[in-house]
């Protein structure tokens, strides 16, 4: 018999205090549209703090009878969220999942079926997803299931993808009469290259987890039921660092992407330098010389 949200929530939140996550069946949240942090209220989307120290920020796209296709409402949510925890000082990182048949099958057809150009042009269509992209905090995308157009899209945006063994990714845009709208033949060619990109985008054909992981699109792979515990584990690992050095190195990664070796080279030795001006930097090398755990304060 299925558990009741309130019943869910309860073993979420027990299981989350004694260390391990207890998975939702598939298609199910975690915990019903509940409040985060900040108290805004989600339709699409499950959030909440989850990990020893309450320090990982979970969100759980929460759309199944459309495979969590990723339609306004719920990337405004998305933003919401991300803000939130991008605000919340107990967080720190923060982990995207889908359920276990989808993480997203894209952006939503039916509303992007009647629009016209200028429609598009005039509201700057999908320019606001770039948020999840902006996010100074580390993102984690935990994906089962599919990943397919604004799906892997998303998955891309954030920083390290985890797939579970049955994950598909795929730019089936073409199939659609369009191309990818929300950065797929820009990340996705950064990721896996022109041959395996070009090929993707054109046939709209999909990869697997084990394809994805061997052409470099994701960090790694686990058996489904594993991995919303592994990303948070991973997400967990991060948030024990100090954030703000955190924010820099992510900075300093991302700008491999956004710049040329010289540019990014010096972009490093600046925030390298930078963190010289922090107490954690203080306190990491001193911890060390100590010979005892550096208590990080995020300063
Ligand atoms: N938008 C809106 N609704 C979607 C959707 C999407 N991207 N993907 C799935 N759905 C809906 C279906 O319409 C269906 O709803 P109804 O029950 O009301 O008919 C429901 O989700 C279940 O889908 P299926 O019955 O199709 O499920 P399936 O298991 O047979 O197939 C699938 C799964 C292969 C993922 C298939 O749903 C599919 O091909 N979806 C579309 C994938 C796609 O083309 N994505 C790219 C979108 S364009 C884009 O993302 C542009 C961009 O760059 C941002």
């Amino acid at each position: 018999m299925a558990a009741s949200p309130r019943a869910l929530f309860r073993l979420v939140v027990a299981s989350a205090r004694s260390r391990v996550l207890l998975l939702p069946p598939p298609a199910r949240p975690l915990l019903g549209a509940r409040a985060c942090s900040t108290g805004a209220q989600f339709h699409y989307l499950a959030v909440q703090k989850t990990g020893t120290q309450q320090n990982v920020g979970l969100i759980q796209l929460n759309r199944p009878q459309a495979l969590n296709a990723l339609c306004e409402g719920l990337m405004e949510e998305l933003r919401r969220a991300l803000e939130a925890m991008e605000n919340d000082p107990q967080v720190g990182a923060i982990v995207i999942t889908g359920s276990q048949k989808a993480f997203a099958a894209g952006a939503d057809i039916k509303e992007m079926q009647n629009k016209g150009f200028q429609e598009c042009y005039s509201s700057g269509f999908l320019s606001g997803w770039d948020k999840v992209s902006t996010v100074r905090k580390p993102v984690i995308a935990a994906v089962n299931g599919y990943a397919l157009g604004g799906g892997c899209e998303l998955a891309m945006m954030c920083d390290i993808i985890y797939a579970g063994e049955k994950a598909q990714f795929g730019q089936p845009e073409i199939l659609l009469g369009t191309i990818p709208g929300a950065g797929g033949t820009q990340r996705l060619t950064r990721a896996v290259g022109k041959s395996l990109a070009m090929e993707m985008v054109l046939t709209g054909d999909r990869i697997s987890a084990a394809e994805a992981k061997e052409a470099g699109l994701v960090s790694k792979v686990f058996p489904v039921d594993k991995l919303l515990n592994a990303a948070i584990a991973c997400a967990e690992k991060i948030a024990s660092n100090s954030k703000l050095v955190a924010a820099m190195a992510k900075e300093s990664v991302n700008a491999a992407f956004e710049t040329t070796l010289a540019e990014g080279t010096r972009t490093e030795k600046r925030l390298f330098y930078a963190t010289f001006a922090t107490d954690d930097r203080r306190e990491g090398m001193t911890a060390f010389v100590e010979k005892r755990k550096a208590k990080f304060t995020d300063s």
